[in-house]
């Protein structure tokens, strides 16, 4: 088969439908013994060489204070492959893996350990076929990042050779304030190239926040309506029906705007408000989402446009849940907030005027994530006021998670009246329209990690540009009162209804 030019259209290497299949390498995790590693990394390593996705020779180091030899290590990842992955077990395949697992044991600043980790780098080069190419993950508490970044250039692991590539991947979050952020990258960059760091939002690895490209700038219809003619405001919302369970000691002090609004929602935010980049490389992606959120002002009354909130005790899926200050690990006089809204305006010709309300929270009424972009009423209705007072306003709701997909809700008549109008949705499920179910997030960004992608990591600019954002909301929070106390199982504090109440809008209750 040939085009016009006589090029088989099926070779094209740019062609995105084809699987894009890492080269030699391998993985190391720090951390490998956490939750995440557990629950997400290791299912997701498992995934890729069951979809044919990584090299024969792939190489999984896990390095932990565990005192564990290779085969222990080896029986972990097979316990967190058997329960937490997403595709189907296949023996042929977990006997390729295990060739490549071993297991470095010590803490960070154990330089022996380091050590132990370059040779057995080297010896799976010579085993596996590595080529020398490893990506070091930190998935650790933020406070070890600089310290894991340091020994591995104190031991001559972070060396880029030629033919071969070394690379960091650094779990959120990237600071806890706009000086940490620089601070910490300043350390990463002292030790890896640019190019080579990959900070990780896993929201971006989400096939539903990727169709947010897809459905603005692959169809006609929504882009005209994009814009403060049409648009009446939107609500990014990411609530978790769940409570700290056993992260006291990660959660406390960082609360839910620095954990989530940080990044996932300001990246939520910059995808459905920035400009249609040149191209869909990173450069030209950064360059707009950047250039969006440098167009976020801060709220000028901090009192009025945020609200913070802190969990109590309530009633929660048939359970009773407790308090956040009694949650075990919790100071019982903690100010950290469970609950954060904030209500963003982009100072730009697109968004003047049209607010961006912000919310997430934990111990809410569900687990959900969506972005609803909801439209101004029609500038003249010819319908008698009765026949519309159950008509909303016209939406598009991007569903993040669960239930993945779309839905627009707009007005229909209702059968049998003689003309009473009432909102109905025409939803689009990425289970019904697509036979292959989505990967997970974490697979699509170790993938992408292997093969040098940058597109799906947030950089320096867009991390500086969240921080300058937030750190005045939280320096108001810190020098004034209390978060709002809401009951565990609702959607939040009163203060909240109140900030949107104040705009003549209330909040969807998805
Ligand atoms: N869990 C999530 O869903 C999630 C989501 C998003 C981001 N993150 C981020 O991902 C990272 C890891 O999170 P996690 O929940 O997996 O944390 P975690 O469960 O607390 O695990 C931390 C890991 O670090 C190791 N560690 C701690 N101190 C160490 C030291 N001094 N020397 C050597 N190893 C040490 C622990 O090993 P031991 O077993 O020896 O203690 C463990 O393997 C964090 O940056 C977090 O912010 C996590």
């Amino acid at each position: 088969m040939s085009d016009a030019s006589g090029a088989n259209p099926l070779r094209d290497p740019a062609d995105r439908r084809l699987p894009r299949i890492a080269g030699p390498s391998g993985l190391v995790i720090f951390g490998v013994t956490g939750d995440l590693s557990r629950k997400k990394l290791m299912p997701a390593v498992y995934d890729l060489a069951n979809r044919g996705l990584l090299p024969p020779g792939f190489s999984l180091i896990g390095f932990a204070r565990r005192e564990w030899e290779h085969e222990d290590f080896a029986h972990e990842v097979y316990e967190a492959v058997k329960q937490h992955s997403r595709t189907p077990f296949r023996e042929e395949v977990w006997q390729q893996l295990v060739q490549g697992c071993r297991f470095v044991q010590g803490t960070f600043d154990d330089d022996d350990a380091f050590e132990t980790l370059k040779q057995t780098i080297s010896e799976l080069d010579k085993a596996q076929g590595t080529g020398g190419n490893f990506a070091f993950y930190l998935s650790v508490p933020p406070k070890f990042f600089p310290k894991v970044v340091q020994q591995l250039k104190k031991h001559g692991l972070a060396d880029q050779k030629e033919g071969s590539w070394r690379r960091a991947v650094i779990e959120k979050p990237f600071g806890h304030n706009l000086q940490s952020a620089q601070e910490l990258n300043r350390i990463v960059h002292d030790v890896f190239p640019t190019n080579e760091v990959f900070r990780i939002d896993h929201y971006l690895g989400k096939e539903t926040v990727q169709n947010i490209l897809a459905l603005r700038f692959a169809n006609t219809m929504f882009e005209p309506l994009w814009n403060r003619s049409y648009v009446d405001h939107v609500q990014i919302t990411m609530a978790e029906d769940i409570g700290i369970g056993g992260r006291a000691g990660y959660y406390d002090g960082i609360g839910a705007a620095r954990d989530v609004i940080q990044n996932h929602l300001l990246q939520l935010l910059a995808l459905t408000a920035m400009e249609e980049p040149a191209s869909f490389e990173a450069d030209a992606l950064v360059a707009e989402k950047t250039k969006v959120l440098g167009a976020v002002k801060i709220p000028k009354d901090l009192g009025k446009e945020t609200v913070r909130g802190q969990y109590a005790a309530g009633w929660q899926g048939g359970e009773q849940a407790v308090g956040y200050l009694e949650e075990d690990g919790i100071d019982p006089k903690s100010k950290t907030d469970t609950y954060a809204a904030v209500k963003l305006r982009i100072d730009n010709r697109r968004w003047a005027g049209v607010p961006f309300y912000l919310r997430t929270g934990k111990r809410l009424g569900r687990r959900v994530t969506e972005i609803a972009v909801v439209f101004q009423r029609a500038p003249h209705s010819p319908f008698d006021h009765t026949a519309t007072e159950e008509l909303g306003q016209n939406a598009l709701v991007i569903r993040v998670q669960p239930d993945e997909g779309v839905t627009v809700r707009f007005g229909s008549k209702v059968p049998g009246t003689s003309l009473e109008v009432r909102d109905v949705s025409m939803d689009f499920a990425y289970g019904e329209s697509f036979t292959e179910s989505s990967p997970e997030a974490y697979e699509r960004l170790i993938l992408d990690v292997l093969l040098g992608d940058a597109n799906l990591f947030p950089r320096l600019e867009e991390v500086e540009q969240s921080w300058r954002i937030l750190d005045p909301i939280e320096e108001y929070w810190d020098k004034h009162g209390k978060p709002a106390q809401y009951q565990a199982g609702t959607w939040g504090p009163t203060e909240a209804d109140e900030m949107l109440a104040r705009d003549g809008r209330s909040w969807r209750r998805p």
